[in-house]
């Protein structure tokens, strides 16, 4: 089918009231959780996470690093993500409206010294051709040195060959998820001449750490 964020948002909203069920299972917790380590937080760091949900990564980063700001095209996910953080007594972060197509929707990205990005399991809802675009667009509001850590569903085989295996990873097999092959994001992240690092972790997801100096 073809990409619409506002089906992508309807989705996500929906999981939040509980009409539709975000499932969770060893491979994308495991693909999760490489990434969030592979960002490597420092208390002076300032993590934008982009696809934040209901803020579950952004609040566990607010424990660790100075300032974390989260943000979603998910209007249900971040007013949950807002009362995770309440509950949880976390103070440093704000959960705001944007995408990966126009960040600063709300909040202008520009004012805080972002030096990580975090994208867990919300890129494959794009496109290939808006992936290579929000590359560039993310990696603008980065302070050098600095990181951007993807963890998602990429393919590093033919994924035809996994059919059986799609639900491993929550590959819904085109409905909503676009998943880039890997060597194709790579490619992307050379056109800026940055030095990166891939992990696959399932023949269908990995985690891409991109350092720029
Ligand atoms: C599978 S959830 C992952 C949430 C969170 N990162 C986590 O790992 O727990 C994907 C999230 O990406 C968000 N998302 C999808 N497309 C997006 C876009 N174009 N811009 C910003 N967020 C997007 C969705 O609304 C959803 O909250």
């Amino acid at each position: 089918m073809k990409y619409s964020q506002k089906r992508v948002a309807r989705l996500f909203d929906e999981c939040v009231t509980g009409k539709s069920v975000l499932i969770t299972n060893k491979i994308t917790t495991l693909v999760k959780q490489t990434a969030f380590d592979s960002l490597r937080l420092k208390p002076n760091d300032t993590l934008l996470d982009v696809g934040t949900g209901t803020g579950k990564w952004a609040i566990q980063a607010a424990k660790i690093c100075q300032n974390v700001i989260g943000i979603d095209i998910s209007r249900k996910s971040l007013e949950r993500a807002a009362q995770n953080a309440r509950k949880e007594k976390v103070n440093n972060i704000i959960f705001s409206f944007g995408s990966f197509e126009e960040p600063c929707k709300i909040l202008d990205l520009h004012l805080y010294p972002i030096n990580k990005i975090l994208v867990l399991y919300s890129f494959h809802h794009l496109p290939d051709e808006l992936k290579k675009e929000a590359i560039v667009t993310i990696s603008k509001f980065l302070h050098r040195p600095g990181r951007i850590v993807i963890g998602d569903m990429m393919f590093f085989d033919n994924p035809k060959k996994y059919q059986d295996r799609f639900k491993e990873v929550n590959y819904d097999g085109g409905e909503t998820d676009f998943p880039a092959y890997t060597e194709f994001l790579i490619k992307c992240f050379r056109r800026l001449l940055v030095k990166i690092k891939v992990r696959q972790i399932h023949p269908l997801a990995g985690v891409i750490t991109a350092d720029f100096i």
